[in-house]
């Protein structure tokens, strides 16, 4: 753990879209942001958009997600493997295999906070993905993700689990539908809405160790009223002085 005052958060998927859409939230908060990319390139544009450390490594290396953990508090899990994963569907992934590393080593080096970006159409959320999508394009990253959201919540770590539906690129909306425990809702949801609420659960101690779906409200569709959501989520991380 950081024996500093500042807490440490690492961003996995940071060189990604909501990874990016993370570190802008990132930007107004006191953490030490460390990211995680594969790619020595993104190192620049990883530092300029306000990150303090970036570590090169891949999740699929035991060793790399032990590196890439050392001395953090918090961890924002951001990662995805591509579409043509479904189709290609190779032994391993970083959505299974890659989150398994990490919360491996997570509790090692004793994480504080877990917070994993999954998706709807997991788990008890499969009614939410449309059919073609669950059974054919993303069978395969559905079911390693749902392996891995199970290592996550049975780890004994602290986590949040955030299973968005259909990403964008558009701007935040600030208004969202969030549900908890799978439910019947699908809909789409702007990258920087998800970034927004991921950064919130580090400073809401009412989300720990539970699982949700979150869409754009005017996005919603077969909605389950009993299933929404009743936390009011801190928007008060801790900021830059
Ligand atoms: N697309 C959708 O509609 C949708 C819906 C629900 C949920 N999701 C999930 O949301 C997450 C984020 O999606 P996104 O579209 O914003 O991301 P993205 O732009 O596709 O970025 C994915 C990131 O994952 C990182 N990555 C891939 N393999 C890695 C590995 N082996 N080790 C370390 N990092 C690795 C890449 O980083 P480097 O290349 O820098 O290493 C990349 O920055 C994904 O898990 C996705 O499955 C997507």
């Amino acid at each position: 753990m950081n024996e500093s005052n500042t807490s440490s958060v690492l961003v996995t998927g940071a060189s990604g879209r909501t990874g990016r859409e993370i570190l802008r939230e990132l930007n107004d908060t006191s953490f030490h942001v460390r990211a995680l990319t594969r790619s020595a390139t993104n190192r620049e544009s990883l530092r300029e958009a306000g990150v303090d450390e970036v570590v090169i490594g891949d999740l699929l290396e035991q060793s790399d997600a032990r590196r890439a953990v050392e001395n953090c508090d918090a961890i924002l899990f951001a990662a995805g493997s591509s579409l043509s994963t479904g189709l290609l569907r190779p032994s391993r992934v970083v959505d299974g295999d890659g989150v398994l590393n990490l919360v491996e080593a997570a509790v090692r080096e004793d994480v504080g906070t877990f917070v994993f970006q999954s998706s709807i159409g997991v788990g008890d959320s499969r009614l939410g993905m449309p059919l073609w999508a669950r059974l054919i394009v993303l069978r395969w990253t559905v079911r390693e993700k749902e392996r891995a959201e199970r290592a996550l919540q049975d780890s004994g770590l602290e986590y949040v689990v955030i299973r968005p539906g259909w990403l964008t690129d558009d701007p935040a909306t600030n208004d969202l539908l969030i549900t908890e425990g799978g439910g019947r809702m699908t809909g789409s949801v702007p990258r920087a809405d998800v970034a927004s609420l991921m950064v919130t659960a580090l400073s809401t101690p009412d989300v720990l160790n539970r699982t949700y779906e979150v869409v754009a409200r005017d996005t919603a569709e077969q909605f389950n009223p009993s299933r929404q959501t009743t936390v009011e989520w801190n928007h008060n991380a801790p900021s830059r002085t």
